[in-house]
């Protein structure tokens, strides 16, 4: 007998599709056999990682915080993939500040890129998921999980995200699983620059509270957003929070 080919057939949005976390994924998924939409701002980044794996990826450039951007992800789906199995909610905005130090405008805008913008992209994705009877994973963070001394807004943003996908996995069941991964430290864009001038001592500290004692890759979590969208394997898995983070929330 031979083998099925895994993810054939699966048409997958990602956003933050062409860096870091969400760039391994959209690999993975192409890899694997599935179409890809990589969304993103900026479309650069995009086409380098559409080049590069072959036709199966497409692009679409959007803000995911803007007003009728949730609206054109999906039609864009729809039109360049001809409908959505998958979407996986990767575009994050994180800035690591005491609180003294960060106002409510950076706490907005953590909300807006990291909660509202999934809710609003499942919202619109969802007479297309419903059909397919798809999946959805959102990107949060042990953040969401941990007290966050010194990156509160971003805690608090990924906390929020977390009890969106058990609250929606649960109002969307049996139609529509939708489950997250909370990624450890990945030594990725958004890592470096929302820790900024701190970086060095932060690195220090995230290892040493690491008991795998290393930064993961983003090809790690790109492994298990694939394993929950998988349709066949994951079937009967909704509303689940699964860590890949070294054994940080151990
Ligand atoms: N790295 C870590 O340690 C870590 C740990 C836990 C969770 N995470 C989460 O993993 C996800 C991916 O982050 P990453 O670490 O891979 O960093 P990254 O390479 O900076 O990826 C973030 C992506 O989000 C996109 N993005 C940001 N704001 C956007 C917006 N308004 N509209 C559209 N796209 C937007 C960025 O693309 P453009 O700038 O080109 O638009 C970028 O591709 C984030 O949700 C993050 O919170 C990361």
């Amino acid at each position: 007998m031979s083998a099925a080919v895994p993810w054939s057939g699966q048409r997958v949005v990602v956003t933050g599709g062409g860096s870091g976390i969400g760039e391994a994924i959209v690999r993975k998924a192409a890899g694997l056999g599935a179409t890809v939409l990589a969304v993103g701002r900026h479309r650069g980044r995009l086409a380098r990682v559409a080049e590069s794996s072959g036709s199966r990826v497409h692009v679409h450039v959007c803000d995911v915080t803007q007003r009728g951007a949730a609206a054109s992800v999906v039609s864009a789906a729809c039109e360049r993939l001809g409908g959505i199995d998958a979407l996986v909610n990767n575009a994050g905005h994180a800035r690591f500040a005491p609180l003294e130090r960060a106002g409510p405008e950076e706490f907005g805008r953590m909300l807006e890129t990291n909660v509202v913008a999934a809710a609003a992209l499942i919202r619109a994705a969802l007479p297309q998921l419903r059909v397919s009877r798809g999946a959805v994973v959102n990107v949060s963070s042990v953040g969401g999980a941990l007290a966050m001394p010194g990156r509160a807004y971003y805690g608090a943003s990924k906390a929020a995200l977390n009890s969106l996908t058990r609250s929606l996995a649960v109002e969307l069941a049996p139609d529509v699983r939708v489950n997250a991964v909370l990624p450890g430290p990945v030594d990725t864009k958004l890592w470096t620059e929302a820790a900024g001038d701190g970086v060095d001592a932060l690195r220090e500290g995230v290892i040493a509270g690491t008991p795998m004692g290393r930064f993961g890759e983003s090809d790690e979590v790109a492994t298990w957003v694939c394993h929950l969208l998988d349709p066949t394997g994951a079937a009967w898995v909704t509303g689940s929070l699964i860590p890949v983070d070294g054994g940080r929330t151990a």
